[in-house]
């Protein structure tokens, strides 16, 4: 093997032209999917505590911000709603309202950038008055009965037009059900990007802020959502879902579980994404605001720090922000 001083390893590194032609891991905006907050009324846009320079916007402003989207060359929406209090109940029915706020903002976003795709999650939490992502009966998240409603709950997102329905309730068997729902009513090119290895995180604070069930969450997510501290489990999550007709997987939250979008992308080979939360955005927009970190270093970093770990593609709250800098 070449030692010192045959081998300096900082010759590579002299000039930015040396270090352009041997970097391994390059950002594109075809990396961004933009999650964005939808809310009810009209030409409304409402500040999330929590997560500075993160509104909720109306259905014609989602329309707007799809535009832009797609004029920077962003792929991917991801739609998630603040239903209003009134709408919420036990069964979360208005999941199943076509004409809700989800439903609305995809004919919007079609009409409006019909090049850009749309994600929908499919899970009952912006539609339960107890905030869980499945029915609730007597302290129990009832796992069967959820699930045929959530297969109910994607037939009508992709009739509304959506076209990759993500999971992110962790049922078990979910994956499978959706996919012979969408197959029986001949929805044959419907993506569906699961949500496989999605842990039960203390980093989705500021998001259940966002669609309003943080004060209305009783009790925790931990017996769907999994344990931090498991790996080989995560492996089992995606492997189910890839044989019960997952065209994509996700690890969620990103930036803190890396280890597992390595895991999952060598063990696979699959389209693997990662989710760079709401906790991991507050973090880094309250550090950039505060003035301890370089706003554009830190974003640029922690999408590249994604993509060497694996993902083919990141939702990030940043993609905007993201798309601009690498205009
Ligand atoms: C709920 C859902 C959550 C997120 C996406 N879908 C929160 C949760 O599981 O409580 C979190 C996203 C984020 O924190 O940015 N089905």
């Amino acid at each position: 093997m070449t030692t010192f001083p045959a081998l300096r390893m900082r010759r590579l590194r002299q000039a930015d032209w040396t270090r352009r032609m041997v970097r391994e891991t390059t950002l594109s905006p075809n990396d961004l999917i933009w999650p964005l907050f939808v809310c009810a009324g009209q030409w409304m846009e409402e500040p999330i505590a929590s997560m500075p320079g993160v509104f909720r916007q109306s259905v014609d402003l989602i329309g707007k911000a799809a535009r832009e989207a797609a004029d920077l060359g962003i792929p991917c929406i991801a739609l998630f709603p603040f239903t209003q209090p009134h709408n919420r109940t036990e069964d979360g029915r208005e999941a199943l309202n076509p004409d809700n706020l989800v439903c609305r903002a995809i004919a919007e976003i079609k009409a409006k950038a019909p090049e850009i795709g749309v994600l929908c999650d499919v899970a009952l939490d912006p539609y339960t008055s107890h905030g869980h992502d499945g029915l609730l009966k007597d302290g129990r998240i009832l796992n069967d009965e959820t699930v045929d409603i959530l297969c109910q709950q994607a037939l009508l997102q992709v009739k509304a037009g959506c076209d990759i329905i993500a999971p992110s309730d962790m049922m078990d068997g979910r994956i499978g059900a959706i996919r012979a729902a969408l197959e029986a009513a001949s929805h044959k090119d419907t993506l569906i990007l699961s949500y496989a290895a999605k842990f039960a995180s203390a980093f989705y604070g500021p998001f259940r802020d966002a669609i309003g069930t943080k004060t209305a969450l009783t009790g925790d997510k931990k017996t769907y959502q999994m344990d931090p501290a498991n790996t080989d489990e995560a492996l089992r999550e995606v492997a189910l879902d890839l044989a019960e007709g997952a065209d994509m997987v996700m690890v969620k939250p990103g930036m803190p579980y890396l280890d597992i979008v390595q895991r999952v992308k060598a063990e696979f080979k699959v389209p693997t994404f990662a989710y760079q939360v709401s906790g991991e955005y507050s973090m880094i927009r309250g550090a950039i605001d505060n003035g301890w970190l370089d706003g554009e270093r830190t974003l640029l970093e922690s999408l590249t720090a994604f993509k060497r770990a694996g993902a083919d593609g990141v939702l990030t709250y940043f993609a905007r922000d993201i798309a601009k800098l690498l205009a």
